[in-house]
């Protein structure tokens, strides 16, 4: 089984589980990240949900991109570590007044409005600030992502944005306030999305709606279309940097860009998934009836993904190279969800080995918690361990 390259004998040390990043490839992946985006001058604020930790969010922002934050504590993290107010945006459908006012305090680039019932109240604090807040509209383009339901953000019938119905009637009050100013529309439309084609047809949504505006006489300076390039959870070892050049070319051959006009992305998942791993030790090997368990010392804690979306993570076993055996992967939780695979190939597994759960960078250890008094897992890097 072709398995991924960890430092065993560095492992052998350390309590587990723990979150482990291969430095050298999340540099790679940035690298690619740049030069893609850069050929066609697109701008990429990195979506700071998907990773927070103050390590992996410096390195990101000593390679210049910026930020995309939903929450005022992910503005502070961003900021702490290096990214320029000028270059976060902050969206989220239910921004707080004390996060408001930590945007228009740092002089943020741009709050991506998902309501005009946020709107009036960011013009309010505004005002009482003496300010003028810079805003996108977050459209709602009603564009299926094909991804899983829980992932999905662009339909009419999800809570995000503002639905394309009720554009008009938006930009209507925005042009009459005095201390906001429009500077562009944002999409986002859902995450893990493969097929690229989803992206050519939010390009047709976006020319559409431009013309319209156009034709209304709005004129608008930044076209934002948020993240949700997928990765492949399945070859981890062969694809670890997703096919940047083809996302970015399908918008630049179908957008419709106005002269001077700025294209913004916020890619989270595409920039930090493959270089995590959550790394666990084997507790026990459960013989059971009719399946063969093996009991992992992390859980649904550590990461949720497979309990919450049903989501795919490859599992390896670091310590052997015996026979390949079927065993259902699971958890210490006391919930009958806390499984990470069933019926998952691994070589002949024995109690203490260490086991590799793949593409855990995004959404894993930013979402871990401390359910059954769980300690939040410590994490390591290639380039200190
Ligand atoms: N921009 C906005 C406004 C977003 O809501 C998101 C993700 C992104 C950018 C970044 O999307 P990405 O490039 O990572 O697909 N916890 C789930 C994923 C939730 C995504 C939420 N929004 C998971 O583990 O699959």
């Amino acid at each position: 089984m072709l398995k991924g390259t960890f430092p065993l004998d560095k492992f052998k040390d350390l309590a587990t589980p723990f979150y482990y990043y291969d430095v050298a490839l999340l540099k790679r992946t940035l690298d690619v990240v740049c030069k893609e985006s850069s050929a066609f001058g697109y701008h990429v604020h990195y979506a700071v949900k998907a990773n927070a930790n103050p390590r992996i969010l410096s390195l990101i922002a000593s390679y210049g991109l910026g930020a995309d934050c939903v929450s005022g504590g992910e503005i502070q993290a961003a900021l702490d570590a290096g990214f320029p107010a000028r270059k976060v945006v902050f969206a989220g459908v239910g921004k707080a007044d004390w996060e408001i006012n930590l945007g228009l305090d740092k002089d943020i680039f741009c709050f991506n409005v998902e309501s005009k019932e946020e709107l009036r109240i960011i013009n309010e604090l505004a005002a009482q600030k003496g300010k003028v807040a810079t805003v996108a509209l977050r459209v709602n383009p009603n564009v299926d992502a094909h991804t899983h339901i829980k992932i999905t953000t662009g339909r009419k019938e999800n809570k995000f944005g503002i639905n394309l119905s009720m554009l008009n009637e938006v930009i209507d009050e925005l042009v009459k306030m005095k201390n906001v100013t429009l500077t562009g529309l944002h999409f986002h439309i859902g995450s893990q999305i493969t097929d690229l084609s989803t992206f050519q047809n939010l390009c047709i949504r976006c020319n559409e709606l431009q013309d319209d505006l156009e034709n209304r006489g709005v004129k608008i300076e930044n076209l934002n279309f948020g993240g949700g390039l997928g990765i492949d959870y399945y070859h981890p070892n062969h694809l670890e940097i997703p096919a940047f050049e083809n996302y970015f070319a399908v918008f630049h051959k179908l957008l419709k860009v106005r002269p001077g006009q700025q294209v913004h992305f916020e890619p989270g998942r595409s920039i930090v998934a493959q270089c995590g791993s959550l790394i666990s030790r084997v507790l026990y090997v459960k013989e059971g009836e009719v399946k063969k368990f093996v009991i992992l010392d992390a859980g649904f804690t550590e990461l949720i993904r497979p309990a919450m979306y049903d989501a795919y993570h490859r599992i390896e076993n670091l310590s052997s190279e015996g026979a390949v055996d079927t065993y259902d992967v699971v958890g210490p939780i006391c919930e009958s969800s806390d499984v990470f695979g069933k019926e998952v190939e691994l070589n002949a597994t024995r109690r203490g080995d260490f086991v590799a759960l793949r593409s855990a960078g995004a959404y894993g250890e930013v979402m871990a918690s401390q359910y059954n008094c769980r300690s939040l897992p410590k994490a390591y890097y290639s380039d200190t361990l």
